[in-house]
């Protein structure tokens, strides 16, 4: 079984389509949940759009809409002690910090997956962008509708420059760096 903290936390990936949001998220719910055996849940946009915001679509108030049911969801189980990865491209800096005060300030860890226009769309890794750019999608992150970096993000991650091994570490770091999670060699009393 799963051990939960005595304080949970959110780690809230942000950042354009394919900078790296799910792999990222995998990885670290793999360090977390699998090698150290701890109680983790990993919100992704595209998992969560087929389930809890079906039917939702990426108008402004459509997307704070998806934002803010991830938010709810991450602020009650941070509650219960779990650890919550949420990785969608939320691209309002409002809604953004609206989700930090529900979390709760000290809770919240906003993790800026930075990676450059051009190379999103070179990596493609959906075919959406060369659809965006063609028209045949309207409203697409980055090329016909905003993206709102973050003023003050915890953690940013340059996923052109760095390995996942070396993104997933600098935010493990922070965590442990900031006594939200316990270091790796950490056991707790029996
Ligand atoms: S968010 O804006 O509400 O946070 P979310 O992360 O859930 O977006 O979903 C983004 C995913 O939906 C993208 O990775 C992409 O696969 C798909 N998608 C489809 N249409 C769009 C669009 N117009 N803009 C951005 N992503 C889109």
């Amino acid at each position: 079984m799963a051990q939960t903290l005595s304080r949970g936390f959110t780690i809230w990936f942000t950042g354009l389509s394919g900078a790296g949001k799910s792999t990222l998220a995998q990885h670290l719910y793999e360090e977390l949940a699998n090698h150290r055996d701890l109680a983790v849940e990993v919100w992704d946009g595209d998992v969560v759009r087929t389930h809890l915001s079906k039917g939702l679509g990426f108008s402004k108030e459509d997307r704070d809409t998806n934002i803010r049911r991830i938010g709810f969801v991450c602020a009650k189980l941070t509650q219960y002690g779990v650890i919550n990865i949420a990785a969608a491209i939320s691209p309002y800096r409002e809604v953004r910090d609206e989700v930090r005060r529900m979390v709760g300030p000290d809770r919240f860890v906003e993790v800026h997956v930075n990676v450059p226009l051009n190379v999103a769309i070179e990596r493609d890794v959906k075919g959406l962008y060369q659809k965006a750019l063609a028209g045949e999608i309207t409203n697409f992150t980055g090329v016909s509708d905003p993206y709102e970096s973050p003023m003050n993000p915890e953690v940013i991650v340059h996923t052109a420059d760095e390995t996942v091994e070396e993104s997933v570490a600098k935010i493990i770091a922070y965590c442990e760096t900031a006594g939200l999670l316990p270091p790796a060699d950490y056991s707790p009393e029996e």
